[in-house]
C-alpha cells in the first residue's frame, strides 16, 4: 500500500494506481477528457490536472498518468490547478468549438470567453479514438501522423484502411465529433449516428469513413444518392 495526502486528507492506496484512480476512490471529483477506464491513460487534454509537492516546489502534472507515491502531497483545487483547467478548456474550445461535451465543460467550470482563435478543426488530438481501435477493437485502423500543430489523426497513407471494419468506435468514443456524419438525407440535423454507433451512411457508402472529416466535408452527406 501507498499512504499519499489528497486535500490535506491522509489516504492509503494500492501500489500502481494512479493520483485520478487513488482521488476518485475517496470520492473526489478531477474532471477528464481523454481518460477511459477501459483505455490506456494517454495525458493528453490536461484535464485533469492536480497540484503535487509543497509550496514553492509544487508542480501540476496529469492525475491520469501520474502513479501515486509513498508521502506524497496531492491538491486538486487550488487557484493554479483551477486557472490551468479553465485555460485548457479555453484552448479546447477554440479547436472544437461545436463539442457539446467541450461546451458543457466550458459551462461547468465557466469559461465564459475564448481568448484563442478559432480553428474549427473538431479533433482536439485526444489520441481516445486511436486508443479505441487499437485497444478494444483490435483494430490500429488509424493513428498519429506528423509532429507539432501538424499533427493529426488519420490511416496510413491518408486512404481506406484494410483494418477498418466501420465498427464506429471512434466515432462513438470521440468528445469532439458529435456534429460530424449527418448521415446522408439530413442537411442540417445531426443523426445521432455518432452516437447510436449505427450510421445511416454506412448502407449508401461502403468506404465511409466519416471519423475523418467534419460534417458534410467528405461529401458523402450531401452526395446525391446513387
Ligand atoms: S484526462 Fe488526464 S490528461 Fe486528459
Amino acid at each position: 500500500m501507498v499512504r499519499l495526502t489528497i486535500n490535506g486528507l491522509d489516504v492509503e492506496v494500492e501500489e500502481g494506481w494512479t493520483i485520478l484512480e487513488a482521488a476518485r476512490f475517496f470520492g473526489l471529483e478531477i474532471p477528464t477528457l481523454c481518460y477511459n477506464e477501459g483505455l490506456s491513460p494517454y495525458g493528453a487534454c490536461r484535464l485533469c490536472l492536480v497540484e503535487i509537492g509543497k509550496e514553492e516546489r509544487s508542480k501540476l502534472v496529469s492525475s491520469c498518468t501520474y502513479p501515486v507515491e509513498e508521502g506524497l502531497v496531492v491538491r486538486t483545487d487550488t487557484k493554479q490547478v483551477l486557472e490551468a483547467r479553465k485555460m485548457n478548456i479555453e484552448l479546447m474550445l477554440s479547436i472544437a468549438p461545436y463539442s457539446k461535451t467541450i461546451q458543457d465543460l466550458a459551462s461547468k467550470f465557466g469559461v465564459t470567453e475564448v481568448r484563442f482563435k478559432p480553428r474549427n478543426e473538431e479533433c482536439i488530438l485526444c489520441g481516445l479514438c486511436v486508443r479505441m481501435c487499437k485497444e478494444q477493437m483490435d483494430g490500429k485502423a488509424i493513428g498519429f501522423v506528423n509532429r507539432g500543430i501538424d499533427m493529426r489523426i488519420t490511416t496510413p497513407f491518408d486512404i481506406k484502411s484494410e483494418e477498418c471494419r466501420l465498427c464506429g468506435g471512434c466515432i462513438y468514443i470521440c468528445p469532439a465529433c458529435q456534429l460530424r456524419c449527418q448521415g446522408p438525407d439530413a442537411e442540417t440535423a445531426v443523426c445521432n449516428a455518432c452516437l447510436t454507433m449505427d450510421p445511416t451512411c454506412v448502407d449508401y457508402y461502403e468506404e465511409l469513413q466519416c471519423w475523418m472529416y467534419d460534417a458534410g466535408r467528405c461529401g458523402t452527406c450531401v452526395r446525391e444518392k446513387d
